[in-house]
């Protein structure tokens, strides 16, 4: 019986893999194939989901009123929209690093949008990810996962990187370099804090764009808790980690007062706080823990509560994660046969303390689905779209929230 076992060479391999190895010999897929297998940290790893009931439970508000899929033959993979140059435009970055405006226009009897003909500019390649414009000097900010921290100069005519390391006089990993530059927000005085995610570097995919989802699920992969948040400070053109031992550090968004930086762990399906000001500041602690799914983008809502961007909902396999025999199988497998995460449209609203007041559910993903980043104006809330195509938006006053 035994005998027969092993002539089949899966069973035999497996067997082996569970009996006799940590995963140091073994190498992952390109580009994580200098990176090892560790233990993902007992407190890192997720309990269960809060109960889809109360302000969690599904709802038909974005599939029965958000405005889906605008633009969808241009604009590829824009993760996030923002808002601006002007009160009525949006600006868009697609995967392959194009720039794109579209400006509200009146459609017959309708609102609208217009999406101006030809891309604004270029940016690429890379792959932008969170964007926002700065307020007092009009210059679009960039999280660009390859290339770092960018800034567009207003008119779009020319643009730079202004870190894509970390300062040398940083007290916490001086001189590193920044991977995989996620999400941003800028605070009043003009200094930028925003999400290293992971340090496996973004890689090219046979569609010639650059992937983030692979290398984000390598890091979930390999247990590697490299996540940071960094501050830019204009003045000094430094660039300082201010956390870090993040399981991937993701949406960044200030609190009204500014007295602490809200990060989403998305692996850990948690935001936490960090803390700028106040007798807590210097220190982390969490915001709201057990989501029901990977949390995104994050930003802040027009009355100071926080919205929060689920990409993708919980999938039965993430009990298992803490098992390296099954990280190791899940980055070797296709990903026609991976396990599929399963993606509605869902954003959450939560108050400064981790109150969840609100959820607005696509259930099925029929208009819109695996929203990566929202972004609130003027009774409008504006929904980011990493994998598919164009965006979405839905107006406010559709929603059912106490
Ligand atoms: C990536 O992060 C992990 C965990 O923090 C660390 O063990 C590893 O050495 C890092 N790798 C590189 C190339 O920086």
């Amino acid at each position: 019986m035994l005998l027969n076992l092993c002539t089949t060479p899966l069973v035999a391999i497996t067997a082996f893999l569970f009996a006799f190895c940590d995963f140091e010999i073994f190498p992952l897929p390109y580009p994580a194939i200098t990176h090892k297998l560790v233990d993902v940290p007992e407190e890192k790893i997720p309990g269960p989901s809060l109960p889809l009931e109360g302000t969690l439970a599904r709802n038909n508000i974005l599939r029965e009123h958000a405005v889906a899929n605008l633009f969808a033959e241009q604009v590829h993979g824009s993760e996030s929209v923002a808002i601006g140059p002007t009160e009525t435009s949006v600006t868009l970055l697609d995967r392959f690093g194009y720039l794109w405006v579209a400006d509200r226009a009146s459609l017959g009897s309708q609102e609208g949008y217009l999406l101006r003909k030809e891309p604004e500019t270029y940016i690429g390649p890379g792959r932008p990810l969170g964007f926002k414009y700065n307020a007092a000097s009009g210059h679009l900010i960039v999280c660009d996962s390859l290339k770092g921290l960018l800034s567009v100069e207003t008119g779009f005519k020319r643009f730079h990187i202004l870190a894509n390391r970390v300062s040398l006089n940083s007290a916490i990993d001086p001189g590193s370099i920044i991977t995989y530059a996620n999400d941003l927000d800028i605070a009043s005085d003009g200094k930028v804090f925003f999400s290293d995610s992971l340090n496996i570097s973004t890689a090219l995919n046979r569609e010639n764009y650059y992937d983030s989802f692979w290398s984000f699920l390598l890091s979930l992969v390999t247990g590697y808790c490299s996540g940071r948040l960094l501050s830019y400070d204009p003045a000094t053109e430094e660039t300082h980690v201010i956390a870090n031992g993040f399981w991937s550090s993701n949406g960044v968004a200030l609190s009204s007062d500014e007295s602490f930086v809200a990060v989403a762990e998305t692996n850990c399906f948690a935001i936490r706080r960090v803390w700028l000001k106040g007798p807590k500041a210097g220190t982390v602690d969490t915001l709201v823990e057990s989501l029901p799914g990977f949390p995104d983008g994050l930003s802040r809502g027009s009355d100071g509560n926080f919205w929060i961007a689920i990409v993708g909902l919980r999938s039965p396999v993430v009990p298992l994660l803490k098992y390296k025999l099954f990280r190791f199988l899940l980055a070797w497998t296709p990903s026609a046969i991976r396990p599929k995460v399963p993606d509605p449209g869902l954003v959450i609203k939560v108050s400064p303390q981790g109150e969840i007041l609100a959820s607005l559910w696509d259930p099925t993903g029929e208009r819109v689905r695996g929203i990566s980043a929202v972004e609130e104006h003027m009774g409008r809330l504006w929904l980011g779209n990493l994998k598919g195509s164009g965006v979405s938006y839905l107006d406010l006053t559709h929603q059912q929230s106490r």
